[in-house]
């Protein structure tokens, strides 16, 4: 029997039932795969890491802060030494942070773009190799509707990093299609998670009650509305996808608001 596939997700140790990164890692371990959970909170994502083995899956945990090309790189090697492969990777970990236009400072562009799109590439080029040695494996990335479709008021750095990342995506997908590797990413639209109810940076609880009157499927997206969208994108069903963006927002970005 083959060995379970290995996923490395970013951003994937917030608990207690939110958190995209969580839910996928939970979505992954559920269709059989090994997940090596990543992010900068350690005893939350060794507390992903052990929900998951206590369910019976199989998971473990690295502290990646996606800044550090030296941490992205470490932990890709670490994985490929244990595991003989990285098979699918969710590039999950971005922040929103509300700076209006007058306040957004070099180092406030800088910080975000380091992190939410620059940080999706290091963690790619760490683990794209060996991908494409192997000639498998497929990469997701996580945009937004903010990045796709919207402009989004007093987030200029985040609209413009993850409309970036749809640009990292493409160019990643073209240039290592010949290598049987993929790349596709995922724009949510609302999701109930500790970014968006956020009242300082993002929607807030009032504002997501408000959101979900918007939405033409009637509520606010879940985490596990995402994770399985990703869960199919790294899967053999889209074995010829590559270079896609997927909306999943509920129906959002189809209706004038
Ligand atoms: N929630 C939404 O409505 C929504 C909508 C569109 C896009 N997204 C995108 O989906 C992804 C996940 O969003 P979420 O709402 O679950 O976010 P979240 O804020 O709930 O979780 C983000 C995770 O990233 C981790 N993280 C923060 N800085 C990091 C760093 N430097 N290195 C590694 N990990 C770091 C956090 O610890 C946390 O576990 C993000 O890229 C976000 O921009 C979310």
């Amino acid at each position: 029997m083959a060995p379970p596939r290995t996923l490395l997700v970013t951003g994937g140790g917030i608990g207690g039932g939110i958190g995209i990164g969580r839910a996928t890692a939970l979505a992954f371990a559920r269709a059989g795969w090994h997940v090596v959970v990543t992010d900068i909170l350690e005893a939350e994502g060794r507390g992903v890491a052990a929900e998951i083995v206590a369910g019976g899956g199989s998971a473990s945990f690295a502290v990646l802060d996606v800044r550090s090309t030296m941490q992205a790189d470490a932990v890709a090697a670490a994985v490929l030494s244990e595991r003989g492969a990285i098979d699918a990777v969710v590039l999950n970990a971005g922040i929103a942070r509300k700076v209006p236009l007058a306040q957004l400072s070099d180092e406030r562009w800088d910080d975000t773009v380091d992190l939410d799109l620059k940080g999706m590439f290091r963690v790619a080029r760490a683990a794209l190799s060996s991908m494409r040695a192997r000639r498998t494996g497929s990469v997701v990335c996580l945009t937004s509707l903010m990045g796709v479709a919207w402009g989004w008021t007093e987030h200029v750095h985040y609209s413009a990093a993850k409309a970036g990342v749809i640009g990292l995506m493409r160019g990643l997908a073209a240039e290592v299609a010949a290598d049987g590797v993929r790349a596709n990413a995922v724009s949510p639209g609302y999701v109930r998670t500790a970014q968006l109810l956020s009242a300082e940076h993002s929607l807030g609880p009032e504002g997501v009650g408000l959101a979900a009157t918007r939405v033409p499927l009637g509520r606010v997206g879940e985490p596990e509305d995402i994770a399985d969208v990703i869960l199919f994108l790294a899967s053999d069903s889209a074995r010829y996808v590559t270079g896609q963006v997927i909306v999943a927002d509920g129906g959002l970005a189809i209706v004038p608001q």
